[in-house]
């Protein structure tokens, strides 16, 4: 049974059972998840914040800042599938079930939207505790779901029920769920324009752009991931799209983007449009090389069509419709602008003032700007962790609708 591609969040609280959990994070990582753990101060007694990472191949976060950094516990809420605290102690559900907020585990669990499951550990008489069976009742009223405790012996010498549910059942119990669940975006079908375009000047010049795809590439296959059917429009890359379910339709210039876009925009439901298209192309392309001759030398450009906003024009109420905004100066109002004047459902913008984000990196660092008036700003993440957030919020958008 597979977790592939899910994307999990391990909540570990302090009990004798947190010594399990970096079998844990193996069992999850070996079904093919990936794992962030979250750590209460009291889980640390129990187990080693370096095992975990290591298990995880991602640094275990106990505190809401990190040094100089503040964990984004909306950004981790965003990026996850599901949440696991495991094992759950009596405190932490009590503070679960009542909306306390008093360490990052907390946090990230009040600002999630996936689903939650808790595999609890306790003694047996807190396990019968009316306390604790009250707090469990709410737990579950709120939809999240309980990994049953097992029975046996127990840290205190007792033998009953109370033992957190082992590793290997945990592991079962979530790729069994997940096995039984469509993808999210299972039969929708998906446009993603990509990278830059070339406007010719003649047969061997072009105007370009330092544009290079990564995110639109990384938008796609999050796509794809969750289930779409994904058209992939991109200008001159040179990147190796790996996802299964991309259909690949390689363009040069802004109007062969504008046709390739119009001729699958109808049957499409969600469009996400992160290339970077040319503005201006050069009015005439000479058909022979332009000599050299004199000192200078003047091109007359003329605009090219805005495939975003064309697209906002025709765009029926079921389709989503998603642009880009690139901007160095006064960016929340240009971006405000954009996503008013195309028609579009939600802007994404970047800011090339931000370390890391922009054309070329591996990382990003965007906000999401929707119709309803909605802004989410995500810290700096790697591209593909920024399309799993962008995909999160379109997804959930598109629920609301
Ligand atoms: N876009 C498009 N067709 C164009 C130009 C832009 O579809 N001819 C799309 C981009 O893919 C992006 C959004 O419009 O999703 C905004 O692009 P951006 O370059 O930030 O803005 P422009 O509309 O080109 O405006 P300006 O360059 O003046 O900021």
């Amino acid at each position: 049974m597979s977790l592939s591609g899910k994307k999990i969040i391990l909540g570990i609280t302090g009990s004798i059972a947190a010594y399990k959990t970096p079998h844990l994070v193996r069992l999850l990582v070996k079904a093919g998840a990936e794992v962030r753990v979250v750590a209460t101060k009291a889980a640390t007694d129990f187990v080693s914040p370096l095992a975990l990472a290591t298990v995880s191949k991602n640094p275990v976060l106990t505190d809401m800042t990190n040094g100089a950094e503040w964990n984004n516990h909306v950004a981790l809420g965003l990026w996850a599938d599901a949440m696991l605290v495991a094992p759950c102690s009596a405190n932490t559900m009590g503070k679960m079930a009542n909306g306390i907020c008093d360490n990052l585990l907390c946090a990230v669990y009040l600002s999630l939207r996936c689903p939650v499951w808790i595999a609890p550990a306790m003694d047996e008489d807190m396990w019968a505790h009316p306390s604790t069976k009250a707090n469990l009742g709410k737990l579950l009223s709120y939809g999240n779901r309980l990994i049953p405790v097992g029975n046996g012996e127990l840290a205190s010498g007792l033998s009953g029920p109370g033992r957190m549910a082992e590793p290997e059942e945990i592991t079962d119990h979530l790729a069994k769920w997940f096995g039984g669940q469509k993808l999210p975006l299972s039969g929708l079908n998906a446009l993603v324009t990509a990278g830059p375009t070339f406007e010719k000047i003649d047969p061997v010049r072009f105007i370009g752009n330092f544009s290079t795809g990564k995110m639109g590439v990384a938008l796609a296959e999050s796509l794809a991931e969750k289930g779409a059917s994904v058209t992939l429009v991109a200008g001159p890359i040179h990147l190796a799209i790996t996802g299964k379910n991309i259909k690949l339709v390689q363009v040069e210039s802004a109007e062969e983007m504008y046709n390739a876009c119009h001729a699958s925009f109808a049957e499409c439901d969600i469009a996400i449009l992160a290339a970077a298209v040319a503005d201006y192309k050069p009015a005439d392309t000479a058909t022979e090389k332009i000599k050299k001759k004199d000192q200078e030398l003047t091109l007359k450009l003329v605009k090219t069509q805005d495939i975003l906003a064309s697209l906002g024009k025709i765009k029926r109420h079921d389709q989503s419709l998603i642009g880009f905004a690139l901007e160095t100066n006064n960016e929340l109002q240009h971006a405000a602008q954009k996503l008013e004047q195309k028609n579009a459902d939600m802007i994404v913008l970047n800011s090339l003032k931000d370390e890391g984000a922009g054309f070329g990196h591996d990382t990003n660092k965007v906000t999401v700007l929707t119709r309803n008036g909605k802004t989410c700003a995500l810290p700096l993440l790697s591209k593909k962790e920024t399309a799993d957030a962008i995909i999160n919020q379109i997804t959930e958008m598109r629920n609301a609708k």
